[in-house]
């Protein structure tokens, strides 16, 4: 089988690295003529995120005027109809302002294909459409699909794709797929679905997102720890006595029971955002920022890694029961609509992991995650060792605590420095302060959404922020063992919604005389 061309190199032949061309400072680099199809495009994520996205870089002047978006869908729906969709979507949630003229150039180039997935006549349809946009728009046979849909969709659509000729192209045209997690629900079958994608797409047409690669402020550890002298001789077991990944939210399940309910919260955002933090915090420095290099060090540290034993204790699950967000009072997770009365689902999960290479030996990696908790906070802390020798009167270091230093990932992008200083007035009480550097307050410009980012790294074939076959593999095969264990125990523990989890969580970190933070 011909293989859809896979080069990186966008249309002008000219490829750069935006993460190392001098020239790409503000990436003003704008995709070449193309068309983006989107299968799932009623749902949530479309709206909330893709279309939005898409404006937003029509906006700011990322898209050619040829670019093309299509949508695909069982709705009753024409061109016009679909425009009407997307437009709501984009009032409603774009960064970069609505402006009249600039959606009507978007629109022109939007279309829409009515059919299901195992719709043949559909798929003819939507070939037809393209080739249409290709000869009237110049697109130029540069197609991405983008399948915002289940993966139980996948074997349906990828071998529509294939049978009707749109996965390949003979000409010079470039065809690509866009993936959204989960990839899987285990380690065999994310292998599976692999198998799968990569028997119609080589790897190098395949980009799998997870949006957290494309916030700047994940993109940041890149800069922190590999372009400053400060940090990177501290980043190891010599100093650092263990690391909080957290990604707590403050928002209920409401409204999203048929894709949570039986997945989780390890699987939601453990399996992929926090593990992709992990290899960034963890990584070796890479030979260059070119994707080859930065996957080899992803998949190295991943590979090295593994849960801390006896998972009962080094692991934390819970389900948010009736509590109180803020001056709301919120029901438990058994009285969400859509979720099974005797759901077992976990809404908050921890984990703790070791990274078996000589720079972190002995260091515990602990990573939590959960909905309905204090408030909404990403964060890396790494946390330092104590001072091996305090020369003060120790009632004078009874507030001191360890040196941290602290990624703030959202929603306060920034990081923060803590160390102990000493209260003025006092003999010599030393106590913690902070030292904080804020995206806000540092930079003019507000960050971009990581969809905007993402999707234009799609159209310009820049594989750099897409977690590749292999890191999803390992991911799965870390949180496997986890997964099982879990199986076996029954329900999860029950927190009180509003609280930052279940008891089992404290105890994982009391246990070794540590604490989580309390962001
Ligand atoms: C998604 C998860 O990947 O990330 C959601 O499926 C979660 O459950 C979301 O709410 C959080 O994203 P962000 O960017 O708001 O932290």
């Amino acid at each position: 089988m011909a293989h859809a061309e896979g080069s990186r190199k966008p249309s002008d032949g000219t490829w750069r690295n935006p993460l190392r061309d001098p020239h790409d400072r503000r990436l003003a680099h704008i995709a070449g003529p193309s068309a983006l199809v989107i299968f799932g495009v009623t749902g949530d994520l479309s709206r909330r995120k893709v279309m939005p996205a898409i404006y937003d870089l029509a906006n700011r002047g990322l898209l050619p005027p040829s670019f093309a978006l299509v949508g695909f869908a069982r709705r009753d729906w024409d061109d016009a109809a679909f425009a009407d969709v997307v437009r709501e979507a984009v009032e409603a949630n774009c960064r970069t302002g609505f402006r009249e003229e600039q959606w009507n150039r978007l629109a022109e180039g939007i279309r829409f294909v009515e059919g299901s997935f195992d719709d043949d006549a559909a798929f003819e349809n939507l070939k037809a459409t393209l080739e249409t946009l290709d000869a009237e728009r110049g697109t130029d046979g540069n197609h991405a699909f983008y399948l915002a849909i289940p993966p139980n969709g996948f074997p349906t659509v990828l071998s529509r794709l294939t049978q009707t000729g749109m996965a390949v192209t003979d000409g010079p045209g470039w065809r690509r797929v866009v993936i959204e997690k989960p990839f899987g629900h285990d380690l065999e079958s994310a292998e599976e679905l692999n198998r799968l994608v990569g028997s119609v797409f080589p790897e190098d047409s395949v980009f799998r997102i997870d949006h957290y690669l494309g916030k700047e402020t994940v993109q940041n550890i890149l800069a922190l720890r590999f372009a400053n002298q400060l940090f990177e001789p501290l980043w190891n077991s010599h100093y650092i006595d263990h690391v909080q990944i957290t990604m707590a939210e403050d928002i209920g399940l409401g409204g999203r029971a048929s894709y949570y309910d039986g997945i989780g919260a390890a699987r939601d955002v453990i399996q992929n955002h926090l593990l992709q933090l992990l290899a960034l915090v963890a990584m070796e420095e890479p030979v260059s920022f070119s994707p080859r290099h930065l996957q080899a060090e992803k998949i190295k540290v991943l590979a090295s890694t593994r849960n801390m034993l006896p998972l009962a204790e080094n692991s934390a699950r819970g389900q948010y029961g009736p509590g109180w967000q803020g001056s709301e009072p919120v029901v438990g997770l058994l009285d969400e609509d859509g979720f099974s009365p005797t759901s077992t689902t976990e809404t908050f999960a921890a984990i703790t992991l070791e990274v078996d290479t000589r720079r972190w030996a002995g260091v515990p990696f602990y990573l939590r995650t959960g909905k309905r908790l204090g408030r909404r906070v990403t964060e890396i802390a790494l946390v330092f060792k104590r001072a091996p020798h305090l020369p003060f009167d120790a009632s004078m270091t009874t507030e001191l605590g360890q040196n941290a230093l602290v990624i703030r990932v959202q929603p306060d992008e920034g990081v923060t420095l803590r160390f102990g200083s000493k209260v003025p007035s006092t003999a010599m009480e030393v106590r913690d302060v902070s030292m904080d550097f804020s995206y806000g307050e540092a930079f003019t410009v507000s960050s971009p959404e990581p969809y905007e980012r993402l999707l234009l790294d799609v159209m310009l074939g820049e594989p750099s922020l897409f977690p590749g076959t292999e890191e999803v593999e390992l991911s799965w095969q870390i949180l496997d063992p986890v997964l099982q264990a879990w199986e076996q125990e029954g329900a999860p523990e029950t927190y009180e919604a509003g609280t930052w989890g279940p008891e089992s969580a404290e105890k994982m970190m009391t246990r070794t005389g540590r604490a989580w933070r309390r962001p």
